[in-house]
């Protein structure tokens, strides 16, 4: 399959073309049944095959300690947002949780917490635009929380945690939506991390929760059966219709992550390819790095161009190229390359190069 034009889009984002290829290959009929993966039962073995070899295949490239569970749960990442106070601070005599406001994900994950757990946000950088994590001193982590709740990455503002605090004994809860499989993670340090699929994994609407197999038992009374951690741990994800689809494009794309040679290859692909962006704008003398370079995200680069206008020159130009979706989030403006484990090492070429010579010619 030939690369038309090279997505720098947040997400839905790109997918490996050779996953792109596979789905191409399989839709109509799925491994000789005559019938298509979005045709068949959630409840065959062959689909049962598809989700047990997915959830295996995830344990293996990121060494899941067992006491972990991994559900497939509908409504993407925001319905998490909802689900994790359901299921963490139901029991919990202080209803209290910790929220770190590290940019507009973060922000309406406690806003939607908040309808159901007393949300206390213990630390922010809103007012410097979201531009670094902000210290998280020890006891500023009320050890009678629910749980403590950070955004891992940060999609729009192009930061993320270098290093995870330390909770005591509070589950640490982390969004990973941006940034799931695109670094060595250690989960035992985490009591729930959950992410969207539409970045590295597969199409959006469904979310991948891992959750230490203790915190099955925080959840209240009044869960909804599909939001409810331990029904769904109890039904293996399959508590109603699930999406075939999603679960069979994650398989491919962790088939297809191990023939990369797993995350530890992977994350240096991935370090590689943002510090030539990073490099790239530090040295221009026309860019400028959105992000403290101590807390920059390797998945989602920003930088601003000396003036709106020739921003919006930029990803018009761009886009002519063949480099699709460079335009920051509406609600913060500059210009965003997305560059998750699937955008190829040309694609970075291709942009580095674009950019060198849009400085020559507007500099
Ligand atoms: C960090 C983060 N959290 C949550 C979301 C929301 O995901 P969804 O649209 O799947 O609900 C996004 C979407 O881009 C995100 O980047």
């Amino acid at each position: 399959m030939s690369q038309q034009v090279y997505n720098f889009g947040a997400g839905p984002a790109m997918l490996p073309a050779e996953v792109m290829q596979q789905i191409q290959q399989e839709l109509l009929d799925y491994r000789g049944m005559g019938v298509s993966v979005i045709e068949i039962s959630h409840r065959c073995a062959e689909f049962d095959e598809i989700l047990t070899s997915a959830q295996r295949l995830f344990r293996e490239l990121t060494g899941l300690p067992d006491n972990y569970r991994i559900l497939f749960m509908h409504g993407g990442a925001r319905m998490q947002f909802s689900a994790l106070p359901l299921n963490l601070a139901g029991r919990v005599a202080s209803r209290k949780a910790l929220y770190c406001e590290t940019g507009s994900f973060a922000k309406i994950a406690a806003q939607d917490a908040s309808l159901f757990a007393a949300v206390k946000t213990i630390s922010s950088s809103a007012e410097s635009g979201y531009d670094h994590i902000p210290q998280l001193p020890g006891e500023l982590i009320e050890q009678d929380a629910a749980y403590l709740h950070i955004t891992s990455n940060n999609t729009l503002y192009g930061t993320r945690w270098n290093q995870f605090p330390d909770a005591g004994d509070v589950p640490l809860v982390a969004d990973m939506t941006s940034e799931l499989l695109s670094r060595q993670i250690d989960f035992s340090k985490f009591g729930v991390v959950f992410a969207g699929l539409q970045k590295n994994l597969g199409p959006a609407g469904m979310a991948m929760v891992i959750v230490r197999e203790d915190l099955l038992e925080h959840a209240g009374d009044q869960v909804p059966p599909l939001l409810n951690y331990k029904r769904c741990a109890k039904d293996n994800s399959l508590t109603n219709t699930t999406n075939t689809f999603a679960i069979y494009a994650i398989r491919l794309a962790l088939e297809w992550l191990k023939k990369q040679g797993g995350i530890a290859a992977i994350e240096k692909r991935n370090d590689e390819k943002a510090a030539r962006l990073y490099n790239l704008i530090d040295s221009s003398g026309f860019y400028r790095g959105v992000a403290q370079p101590e807390h920059r995200a390797t998945m989602n680069v920003t930088f601003r161009l000396p003036s709106e206008e020739l921003e919006k020159r930029f990803v018009s130009a761009a886009e002519a190229a063949g480099l699709y979706a460079l335009a920051g989030h509406r609600s913060v403006g500059g210009i965003r390359a997305s560059i998750y484990n699937p955008m190829p090492v040309s694609g970075v070429e291709a942009l580095a190069g674009f950019m060198e010579e849009f400085a020559k010619n507007y500099g």
